[in-house]
């Protein structure tokens, strides 16, 4: 894996954004996208510059089951806040987490993410260790599925919520081999929580325990992280 050290969370986004660019320009269509706090910076570097978007497709990698589009902590909003509001795309896709059944909702995305291979993914990281919310033990050769969240996920996320109770349970999420099959993946991480994850992702063994650690196996990924992030390296 290729390892970029960046000073702080917006020169990691800057970094991340120039091998967008360049992925782009050397022919890329199909992004695909990760929510939380991590990749913000990287959006605002993709929205205060001047590339031209509209002939790219954007797949999300995850959405909570059971927020609507126009709730403030859904995936959807997040997405349109950060960058869809800025920036046309060619085509949006995410998962539908108010979907009747959940499991067709799952097959049928897993079905168009087939359809547009990813040339470029973009990860955050669980403290866990999670990809998307492929959550410890998820097999290596999932794909787009419905996922109970963990205890560490539902803790780590609940800063977006009022309480605690109303942090969904379950959400759909691209799988493991749905990412694995990205052309190129860049991993984000910043922050001193994020140290020991990154230390298992890089030097710990590949197992379903530590979902991220099956980047080791992939040709193609670029490690983002701040000094905090990598200090335990
Ligand atoms: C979000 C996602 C998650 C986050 C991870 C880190 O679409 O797939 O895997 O990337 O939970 O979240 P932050 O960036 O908030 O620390």
């Amino acid at each position: 894996m290729n390892i970029i050290k960046v000073k702080d969370p917006v020169a990691g986004g800057v970094a991340a954004f120039g091998i967008i660019k360049e992925a782009i320009a050397a022919g890329a269509k199909t992004l695909g996208l990760a929510t939380g706090s991590t990749p913000e910076t990287l959006y605002r570097a993709m929205v205060e510059s001047n590339l031209d978007f509209s002939n790219i497709t954007a797949f999300n990698l995850d959405e909570y089951v059971g927020l609507s589009k126009d709730n403030s902590q859904s995936y959807y909003y997040f997405m349109q806040e950060h960058l869809f509001k800025y920036k046309k795309f060619k085509q949006h896709f995410i998962e539908n987490g108010l979907a009747g059944d959940l499991e067709a909702e799952a097959a049928a995305y897993e079905a168009k993410l087939q359809a547009h291979p990813i040339d470029v993914q973009i990860l955050g990281i669980g403290l866990n260790g999670h990809i998307g919310f492929n959550e410890p033990k998820t097999s290596f050769a999932s794909l787009t599925h419905v996922t109970n969240l963990t205890e560490s996920t539902i803790n780590a996320n609940k800063r977006f919520f009022e309480r605690v109770e109303d942090v969904p349970t379950k959400a759909l999420t691209m799988g493991i081999q749905s990412i694995m099959r990205s052309k190129q993946i860049i991993l984000l991480a910043y922050g001193a929580a994020k140290a020991p994850i990154i230390k298992k992702l890089l030097e710990g063994p590949v197992s379903e325990d530590v979902p991220a650690s099956v980047l080791q196996k992939h040709p193609r990924v670029t490690v983002i992280i701040d000094e905090e992030a990598a200090s335990l390296l």
